[in-house]
């Protein structure tokens, strides 16, 4: 079997529980990933090099301008972006991206943009103060009816449709370029917040005509093994040519004309101040690896991880796995146990077994009061509910979630056992 743990650096440490130090098990790469090593080797390189990028004369600061604006050549390949028309603007994470985007989009009377129940509240918030719709679910899949019928209502006043590649709380993929040929049938756009698909998928956005075409994609480094605070927004130069950058500063400002400034052209004017440039070179270095290893390769993996670990988590009857049936999915799952609240469980792994896994609702209030069937507005903010997750990256193994798993059922058999005295003295 493929083991990819021998790329990822700081897989070997061990973490202090409460049995003595143990080797650390990450069940939490939905959060963030570990770097590669070969990224954390190129940002070492680059290093000894770098200097402050595009107005130095110097020999370091040509060589950095040079590795920095090279890197969005590497990430437009990784994504299949037309490096003529599309512009790859590097920001601080998927966060940054779609806040950015959100500054871009010209309002006029009676436009609206539509999101998914699904969504990360990174890509909900940003729009909220837009007329907006949600689309719900149906049957634990987004209810393209739903979509459909709002964008036919509205056709020609949707602004865009923003929908994750992946979904951060159950591993959904949600189908995005039928989303896409749907969105530009009725002259809508759409987003895609890759955040949790670029590590698990290859994004082939197809060409600018093709009606499956993507129009803007975020995704953030620290979740494809490149963790040094570099995010990345893809879309249509022409959009960022237009209007007041987001943030005005050094670098964004090309000259002062008779009728006032004149905006650097993307994507400078989008990049105020002294940009990240190691952590843009992570990142390419990132897609890079990933392009070495194949996804083929990556993709069989973790689809073997996501088998065992169902399978074996559906032998504990006290745990609820939700979205349990969908095995066509990344490498999220999510769960409760019977009688404990799940920051209880998560920091029982965590303590006895050196296992990080996350709790809570994962910034997606929506989609979780959903699966647990609230009202995401009346829960109680001084113990919030919550699901415990586990999810994947490249280098997991087998025997890492029976690991989680015999933690899992130590747990349920010493809550059992200590219900029971409680009941009997
Ligand atoms: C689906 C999704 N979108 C957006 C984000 C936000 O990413 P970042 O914190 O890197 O901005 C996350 C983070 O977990 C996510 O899972």
């Amino acid at each position: 079997m493929d083991s990819f743990a021998q790329w990822i650096y700081g897989y070997e440490k061990k973490a202090e529980t409460s049995r003595g130090k143990k080797r650390y098990i990450n069940l939490d790469n939905a959060a963030s990933t570990p770097p590669f090593k070969t990224v954390m080797r190129t940002v070492a390189e680059a290093a000894a090099w770098y200097s402050s990028v595009h107005r130095g004369t110097g020999f370091k600061s040509k060589y950095s301008t040079e590795r920095y604006e090279s890197a969005r050549a590497v990430i437009a390949r990784f994504v299949g972006a037309d490096p003529e028309r599309d512009v790859i603007i590097f920001t601080k994470n998927t966060t940054d991206s779609i806040n950015k985007l959100s500054h871009y989009l010209p309002w006029l009377p009676g436009e609206m943009i539509i999101f998914t129940k699904v969504e990360h509240h990174s890509n909900e918030l940003p729009w909220q103060n837009y007329k907006h719709h949600c689309v719900p679910l149906k049957n634990s899949d987004l209810d393209l009816e739903d979509l459909e019928d709002v964008l036919r209502k509205n056709a020609g006043n949707v602004k865009l449709v923003a929908v994750s590649g992946a979904s951060n709380v159950s591993g959904y993929l949600p189908p995005i370029y039928s989303i896409a040929e749907m969105a530009h049938a009725y002259g809508a756009k759409i987003l895609v917040d890759g955040a949790q698909l670029i590590p698990h998928r290859p994004i082939a956005n197809p060409p600018w005509d093709d009606p499956r075409h993507l129009d803007f994609i975020a995704f953030s480094g620290h979740k494809i093994y490149a963790p040094f605070g570099t995010g990345v927004l893809i879309g249509p130069r022409a959009l960022f040519e237009k209007g007041r950058p987001s943030q005005v500063g050094g670098g964004t400002v090309k000259g002062i004309g008779p009728h006032g400034i004149i905006w650097s052209p993307p994507p400078e004017n989008e990049e105020a101040g002294s940009p990240n440039v190691l952590g843009a070179i992570a990142v390419a270095e990132a897609c890079r690896t990933i392009t070495a290893i194949g996804w083929p390769a990556l993709m069989a993996h973790e689809n073997r991880l996501i088998r065992h670990a169902l399978h074996q988590l559906a032998q504990i009857p006290e745990l609820t796995v939700y979205n349990a049936q969908d095995w066509e999915r990344v490498g999220v799952i999510s769960f409760n146990v019977q009688n404990l609240y799940h920051r209880d469980v998560a920091e029982y792994l965590s303590d006895h077994y050196g296992i990080g896994v996350r709790s809570g609702c994962f910034c997606a209030r929506r989609y979780v009061a959903e699966l647990l069937s609230l009202d995401y507005r009346e829960t109680n903010p001084q113990k919030p509910p919550g699901m415990v997750r586990m999810s994947f990256g490249c280098y997991n193994s087998l025997e890492e979630i029976d690991i989680a798993v015999e933690g899992l059922k130590e747990l349920v058999e010493t809550t059992k056992k200590s219900r029971l005295k409680r009941h009997l003295f």
